[in-house]
């Protein structure tokens, strides 16, 4: 460990010991539905985590209650195999989790039997007294929605919803209702039964500590913020794509989609910590007051703006990552033949406020992408470039970005121009990066720690609130009201493991902007031009390269047009038309097509047709320019593809000479 580290592992350890000052209440959790997934996968783990990192307080038991019969003995065998797999945990301390282990109960229950729940009232009443937590509880509804209704009038029955004798708190999963009127009438439901404080709404986006780190970003560094409003930044993309389907969740997904799976609340509430005003204070009413705000100015839109500013789209059969074949989201599993449930949306969102007026914010979430990824991209505005006059660098200028990592990778990285070292003034994209695990130790979590921590501390500024829930589903309404009555007539419209529909590109308007995807490294490697290029040299390329998505059909490329830049196929097929109307070959991923307007301004010698969906990069001229002097092998084999192709022979010391190509076709 190098000084840095040790200092960085000492401050994360003062912090613990802080908060393990400041400790949560003892208390008992009772998990409804915990012989479901979320309990094995992230609620135990969690709790384990807490655990080891003396978080937790120090008089603390796990109740779980649901229909399986188990025993606490049959329930923590259960547990102490399933830690095993889902724990990631290193090195994962036996001695620890046996004594966690002991904690942990179970009873069994229907959650319709009002017996079941004296009888939990009962077992509550001996754990406190063994545990001394008292009377401190906290009830997680693993469970379906539908059913919190029930279990919580059956809590009241027994008087276990009220704070008299310690207090009482209920976390609820998503969804929380399925539109707005759901929404409105579930919240109510629980309101009836609990108090808003005593009510936390849980999204493991907010879990996320990339996501957190947004407030911190912001608020805590104080140069950001004079540049944070309509006057310096052009536009915002987030970004939460999946490498997976929908696999075994086919018959929730059907009645969900996108829309309310992910961007709803997911998005939206990255949005709301991206964009909101800074808060007085860090009281769970101070942000979520602001987060209120920001998400209420969201212009609604009417049945036509949804036509140009959502667009949907549905996967159909593909390839996996692994390279086996993937079925169309119509032939998954309890999902209909005919469905129109979107599994991919894109939407154009407006801000009515003084600070954002004017600055689009575009979302997108979808699965069977081609990647997991989850990213926001703030982009600025570009400088002027008069200063720039009669220098290589006029009509180099690029907007700077700044990128919040969630997944894969946490970290944020700010892009901006550099002098290229030498006598002229050439620009080239650079970029500053700092990744979480560089900086900091810790542990892999599962996301839920923080969440679970505060609830049991009675933080509730992680969690969302009604006025939260229903002014998001108020956003998200008129889009699916469209998409509900208008049946998508292109579905399927784009491949697994893709990157979504070609409209998702139009509606950035793609002349002025792009979405910020990196183009797959297996495929940058196996272009031939970019052979022996160093890690540095690929990134640099990677970040130059801007996507692009045809259907099958579409003309890329038209014979005789003048063009200015170099296509590489990340994926599909497309083939080379002459101008007589002659195939002349195809091309697949991996391969490139256009590099003669790289070196020349010459009419495209041939046209271009998509033979399938097509996701294609493309290197601008402006761009290759700027790599000229720092890669004159990568220049050299453009001028060999040229050569061998179409038999244009440039001049190579022409091309290095200013960094800008001249020709002698030949
Ligand atoms: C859940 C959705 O809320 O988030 C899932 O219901 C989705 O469909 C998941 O897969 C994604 O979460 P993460 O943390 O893996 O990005």
């Amino acid at each position: 460990m190098n000084d840095q580290m040790a200092q960085e592992h000492f401050s994360d350890l003062a912090a613990a010991m802080h908060l393990r000052e400041d400790a949560a209440d003892p208390c008992i959790m009772v998990i409804f539905g915990a012989s479901g997934d979320l309990t094995k996968r992230l609620l135990v783990p969690s709790l384990f985590n807490l655990y080891c990192d003396d978080l937790l307080p120090p008089s603390f038991a796990i109740l779980g209650m649901a229909m399986d019969d188990f025993t606490t003995d049959s329930f923590r065998a259960k547990m102490d195999a399933d830690i095993r797999e889902f724990s990631k945990r290193s090195p994962f301390d036996e001695q620890a989790w046996h004594t966690f282990c002991l904690g942990i109960h179970y009873i069994q229950g229907r959650f319709d039997d009002a017996q079941a729940f004296s009888l939990l009232q009962e077992k509550l009443g001996e754990m406190d007294a063994e545990y001394a937590t008292g009377g401190n509880v906290l009830f997680y509804m693993a469970t379906p929605p539908a059913v919190f209704s029930m279990l919580s009038s059956h809590i009241e029955a027994v008087g276990l919803n009220r704070d008299s004798d310690g207090w009482r708190r209920i976390i609820v999963e998503k969804p929380f209702g399925t539109d707005l009127a759901s929404a409105i009438a579930l919240n109510r439901e629980i309101l009836s039964y609990w108090k808003e404080e005593q009510v936390y709404r849980i999204d493991h986006y907010i879990g996320k500590e990339a996501v957190q780190n947004l407030l911190a970003f912001r608020f805590a560094n104080g140069m950001f913020e004079p540049l944070w409003n309509r006057t310096h930044i052009d536009h915002i993309q987030i970004t939460a794509t999946e490498q997976v389907g929908v696999e075994w969740r086919g018959a929730y997904y059907e009645k969900s989609g996108v829309m309310r799976d992910m961007i709803q609340n997911h998005l939206f509430q990255m949005m709301a910590y991206l964009c909101m005003e800074p808060p007085t204070s860090f009281e769970a009413d101070a942000i979520r007051n602001e987060k209120f705000k920001l998400l209420s100015a969201v212009r609604l839109m009417s049945s036509d703006d949804v036509a140009l500013n959502a667009v949907r789209g549905q996967y159909a059969e593909g390839v996996k990552p692994d390279g086996s074949p993937a079925v169309a989201y119509r032939d998954e599993a309890h999902i209909n033949p005919h469905s129109n449930t979107e599994t991919f949306a894109a939407l154009k969102v407006r801000i009515d406020n003084w600070r954002w007026h004017g600055v689009p914010v575009y979302l997108r979430s979808g699965k069977a992408m081609e990647s997991k990824t989850t990213e926001i991209v703030v982009q600025f505005r570009r400088a002027p470039e008069f200063t720039f006059r009669g220098t290589p660098a006029f009509g180099q200028l690029e907007a700077n970005q700044l990128i919040f990592r969630i997944h894969p990778e946490e970290g944020i990285e700010l892009r901006f121009l550099a002098k290229r070292p030498g006598p002229s003034m050439h620009m080239r994209k650079v970029n500053m990066h700092f990744a979480y695990d560089e900086a900091f130790t810790r542990q892999p979590g599962t996301g839920y720690e923080t969440m679970l921590y505060d609830c049991m501390h009675g933080d509730s500024s992680l969690f969302s609130r009604t006025d939260l829930v229903e002014t998001s589903w108020r956003i998200v309404q008129p889009v699916l009201d469209v998409w509900g009555e208008e049946k998508a007539v292109d579905f399927p419209n784009y491949p697994f493991g893709s990157w979504g529909p070609k409209a998702s590109f139009e509606l950035l308007n793609p002349g002025h902007r792009r979405w910020v995807d990196r183009i797959s490294r297996t495929v940058l490697e196996r272009v031939p031009m970019f052979e022996g290029s160093s890690d540095a040299m690929l990134k640099a390329f990677a970040m130059m390269l801007k996507p692009m998505v045809f259907n099958r059909g579409d003309e890329i490329v038209q014979y005789g047009s003048e063009g200015g830049e170099l296509f590489i196929i990340e994926k599909g097929r497309v083939e080379i038309v002459d101008r007589k109307g002659w195939v002349k070959t195809e091309l697949g991923e991996g391969q490139v097509f256009g590099e003669v307007s790289l070196l020349i301004t010459k009419q495209r010698q041939a046209s271009v047709r998509a033979l399938t969906y097509c996701v294609i990069y493309t290197l601008e001229k402006r761009d290759f320019c700027k790599v000229l002097k720092d890669k004159p092998q990568f220049a050299e084999r453009v001028m060999q593809m040229a050569r061998e192709r179409y038999n244009v022979i440039i001049d190579a010391n022409d091309l290095m000479a200013d960094g800008m190509p001249s020709s002698k076709p030949d």
